[in-house]
């Protein structure tokens, strides 16, 4: 998907935050924009500072937790412009209460829209993307807190979005060769309403006031965070080159590592030829996943 001018995109969560980001870096770049969201008002404020992007973008209230309204946005996606080539799964929101204490309906929110969020968009609209042998791409949101886990109270949305980067990696290469690149989006802080919208929207709203999934400082810590069109610009860039991981904040490189080299220490040594029939299912699968790999280079 080297070329990106008149392609069509779909961004849920894209009324403010992150989501609008990639909408402004996709209009800049030429593309056509679905901007869905589940909150409609805040989509029409949105659409207001779009600019001069006029018939090249579209709203649509949706849920991505409601199935029907997915598959129903899908087919107007295609009614509005013709196809779509690009699926941004990027609606999240963050739970507030610590893991071990939180109730049902606080896991089944978070997990319902950072996890099967993401499902019910690849199940709605991988045969769009599919149907015009154009070129395509899913970008997931996941975050820092995919690959990194999180002091309470971030552990339901570190488990979420732990979720989302296992979604992705698979679903990449499941799809290796059809034509459907796949990303992950990884940021760290970004300065969005992350705290605000979790206040409007969680069923917990009563504590949602102020709180983050990292807890509740006195100061709004996304304000430190990077420009959403930062983050948009640079996820142009990812999907353009189908990378697997689109990064976007250094600060978190030796943490990772620091992560691996503690798993890695964890192995016991390696096995030896008693283990053949083992090592032969394994090496099976990963020269699977290595002939995946290479076919992703036609891709795109
Ligand atoms: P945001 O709150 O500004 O944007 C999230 C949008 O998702 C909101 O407009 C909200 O209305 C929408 N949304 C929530 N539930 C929905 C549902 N059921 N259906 C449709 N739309 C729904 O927050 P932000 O930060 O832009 O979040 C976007 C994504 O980026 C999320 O997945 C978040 O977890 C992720 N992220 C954010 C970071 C940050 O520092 N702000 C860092 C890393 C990842």
């Amino acid at each position: 998907m080297r070329n990106m001018q008149g392609r069509v995109a779909f961004i849920t969560g894209a009324a403010s935050g992150i989501g609008l980001g990639l909408a402004q870096a996709f209009l800049e770049a030429g593309m056509k924009v679905v901007l869905a969201d589940v909150r409609r008002a805040a989509l029409e404020a949105a659409a207001a500072g779009l600019g001069p992007a006029a018939g090249r973008y579209h709203l649509m209230e949706v849920d991505v937790t409601d199935r029907a309204q997915m598959a129903r946005a899908a087919d107007e996606v295609v009614e509005v412009f013709g196809k779509v080539h690009v699926l941004c799964n990027n609606a999240g929101v963050g739970g507030i209460t610590p893991m071990h204490e939180a109730g049902y309906e606080e896991w089944d929110w978070v997990l319902g829209v950072n996890l099967f969020g993401l499902i019910n968009g690849v199940k709605s609209f991988l045969p769009k993307l599919r149907a015009h042998g154009e070129g395509a791409h899913i970008l997931n949101t996941s975050s820092m807190a995919g690959l990194i886990p999180m002091p309470a109270p971030g552990g339901i949305y570190a488990t979420s979005k732990f979720a989302a980067r296992g979604f992705s990696d698979s679903l990449r290469i499941a799809l290796a060769g059809s034509g459907v690149g796949v990303s992950v989006l990884c940021p760290g802080l970004v300065k969005t309403g992350m705290i605000q919208t979790g206040a409007e929207l969680s069923p917990v709203a009563a504590g949602a006031q102020g709180a983050t999934p990292f807890g509740a400082p006195p100061v709004n810590l996304f304000d430190a965070g990077v420009d959403p069109i930062v983050i948009g610009r640079r996820a142009l860039q990812g999907i353009a080159a189908n990378e697997a991981y689109i990064l976007t904040h250094g600060e978190f490189r030796d943490e990772l590592a620091e992560i691996f080299d503690e798993i890695l220490a964890a192995f016991p040594p390696a096995p030896g030829p008693e283990a053949a029939a083992r090592l032969a299912i394994e090496n099976g699968r990963r020269q699977a996943v290595a002939a995946a790999k290479a076919s992703l280079k036609q891709d795109g």
